[in-house]
């Protein structure tokens, strides 16, 4: 969900709608604002996008100090009454929040048996009951009041409608961050709402909370105490936000990467000693050879790219590595050990199982590095040390460069984990010049869009279809069916190519498709194996290949990408997917930047 907030000079209305514009991508079921008017408090919602609210908005609606709030449904389904921002009984108190107050329901059954009558479904409710029925004089003592009965994660901006100079914010485990302007302040969940208006932000930390008024802002903690806050400079550029003449934010970011990639890479290559300069890591040689394992943990397609920087991991530093989802590692009571290294993956830096999981292993006394893409994100910060990933905005609900820069971040790792074990400085200096070589062969996948549009054309007719992959090929595919899925809505399954044959072959048919990974490695004969399988079932299948793999009549379709080094090879091949998922989800006429049912950053658990 996202979160803004103005108090100032200016008409609150129209700068709370234009940030929830720039934060829909992070939820986007229904919306809602509330201003303080002349007249009173005013709140309106809508079911679906900000403009369906912007439509529902009353007439009079002038007032300079206001919140608003894009919701991604968790309690309760997307209808106006669950849209926030939510009031209590009085109607006094009005707020927006992200996260989940665990305790809800017993709070809920506690005040209605108290004769609070509830309007919606929604937890945060509530909360704003809680507030309303606080007796402390000062609103920021309400607010502390309230959340010292709940538990779970917030981020929550509030606004009293007998104090119409401020907004009380508070963070909990969700983000929350401040824009400073001239005589006017800005609250957002992320800095995409703020861009426009400032470039000075401050980022509230767990447990504080904020008086936010046109004049100045003051940070305390929940016994008001007074935090010290600094101001930091925003990197993100509110031109980065715009579609450059492209139809999706999807195809733009998709076509930024090798200009991306080069930004990344810049000083990052040591060419003296055929390694990777990653000061921010902040752990030096001797350290990093003291780790005997990695373990890469993220949600959703980070967790896919995790699992493909594990292999490369394995590849060029031969220690053990592998990946977990991060929502399931929390649960199952890792066992957390000194000299594993632990790599967050996240692009937005705040979802919640990921964060929850680093916490883990820190309370274990574990050692966690970030690969991170959002600068100052909750992630970024709490990481023992990390690699940024410096993709810029990504804004697209689906990963694409984002997803390639972490490949390439893990290259990086990779190569400098080898450098300390056993990798040589030949090979070092193959794999430095194999990462130089990548925006390129990136771009001369992207001169072949056209021929993917066709291929995928076709593949967006099949309701269902395997994407196979085998070893490093397989995240590879994992990646490819996952973006398929999430834009096209079409289901897509991966499995491992040498796994096909012990179950899934039975799905095979002339109306089964299988997208099949095959790099020209030393598995190239095995994979070829299994596409004999699909063939002998008259599956029809779409090879994603090198030049100079012989398929005879294994495969109808045939998408060749530049063969580099091995072991990098796999983050060239997840390019044509993306493609292959925008153009069938275009095919289909797919709301490809905001698919149906997702959300950017999830910061619920
Ligand atoms: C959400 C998104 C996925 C994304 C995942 C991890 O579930 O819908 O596309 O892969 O979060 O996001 P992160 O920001 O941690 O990389």
């Amino acid at each position: 969900c996202g979160i803004v907030g103005y108090v100032g000079s200016e008409q609150a209305a129209p700068i709370l709608l234009e940030g929830l514009t720039r934060l829909e991508y992070r939820g986007y079921d229904s919306a809602g604002i509330a201003v303080l008017t002349g007249s009173g408090p005013k709140v309106a919602h809508a079911v679906g996008r900000v403009r369906d609210l912007q439509a529902a908005l009353p007439k009079r609606l002038s007032g300079k100090v206001g919140i608003g709030h894009t919701r991604w449904a968790t309690h309760g389904p997307a209808t106006e009454a669950n849209a926030h921002p939510h009031r209590s009984a009085d109607g006094r108190i009005m707020l927006v929040h992200n996260g989940i107050i665990d305790n809800a329901t017993v709070l809920r059954t506690e005040l209605e048996a108290d004769g609070v009558q509830f309007t919606s479904d929604t937890d945060t409710e509530v909360l704003a009951h809680l507030i309303g029925r606080s007796e402390a004089p000062a609103l920021e003592d309400r607010v502390i009041q309230a959340l010292q009965r709940i538990t779970g994660t917030y981020a929550v901006a509030v606004l009293d409608a007998q104090l119409p100079d401020r907004i009380v914010v508070a963070r909990q485990g969700s983000p929350l961050i401040i824009g400073i302007g001239d005589r006017e302040m800005f609250v957002g969940s992320d800095a995409s709402a703020l861009v426009r208006h400032t470039s000075q932000v401050v980022h509230l930390d767990d447990g504080e909370l904020a008086i936010v008024a046109a004049g100045g802002y003051e940070t305390f903690t929940a016994d008001r105490a007074r935090t010290s806050k600094q101001p930091e400079e925003l990197t993100l550029r509110a031109d980065e936000l715009q579609l450059e003449g492209h139809d999706t934010f999807l195809h733009k970011e998709i076509h930024e990467q090798p200009t991306s990639l080069e930004r990344m890479l810049s000083g990052r290559l040591d060419d003296r000693f055929a390694t990777a300069r990653l000061d921010g890591l902040g752990i030096d040689a001797r350290e990093l050879r003291g780790f005997r394992r990695v373990k890469a943990i993220g949600c959703g397609s980070s967790f896919y790219i995790g699992q493909l920087g594990a292999s490369m991991i394995e590849d060029l530093a031969r220690i053990p590595a592998d990946a977990e989802a991060a929502s399931e590692f929390r649960y199952r009571n890792p066992i957390v050990e000194p000299d594993t290294l632990y790599v967050a993956v996240s692009q937005s830096g705040e979802t919640a199982d990921t964060l929850f999981a680093v916490r883990e292993i820190q309370r274990k006394g574990g050692c966690v590095v970030g690969l991170v893409n959002v600068v100052g994100s909750s992630i970024a910060r709490e990481c023992d040390g990390g690699i940024y990933l410096h993709a810029g905005p990504e804004v697209s609900v689906a990963s694409t460069k984002v997803l390639t820069h972490m490949g390439v971040g893990f290259a990086l790792l990779a190569l400098l984990l080898g450098r300390v074990h056993d990798l040589s400085y030949a090979d070092g200096a193959r794999i430095v010049a194999g990462l130089r070589a990548l925006p390129g062969q990136v771009q001369q996948m992207l001169d072949s869009e056209d021929e993917i549009a066709v291929v995928a054309k076709g593949l967006a007719q099949s309701p269902s279809s395997f994407f196979i992959g085998r070893v490093r090929g397989y995240a590879v595919a994992r990646e490819g069916a996952q973006k398929l899925k999430e834009i096209s809505y079409q289901h897509a399954e991966a499995y491992q190519a040498s796994e096909l044959k012990h179950g899934p072959l039975a799905l095979i048919s002339p109306q089964m498709p299988t997208v099949a990974i095959v790099p020209d490695d030393e598995l190239v004969e095995r994979n070829l194996g299994a596409l004999h399988e699909i063939a002998a079932r008259s599956g029809p299948v779409i090879a994603v290949t090198h030049p100079g793999v012989e398929f005879g009549d294994l495969a109808a379709e045939r998408i060749v990408v530049p063969h580099g080094e091995v072991e990098l090879d796999p983050i060239v091949l997840t390019i044509p997917l993306q493609l292959l998922a925008y153009h069938a989800a275009a095919a289909l006429g797919r709301d490809i930047d905001r698919p149906r049912n997702l959300a950017k950053s999830v910061t619920v658990e």
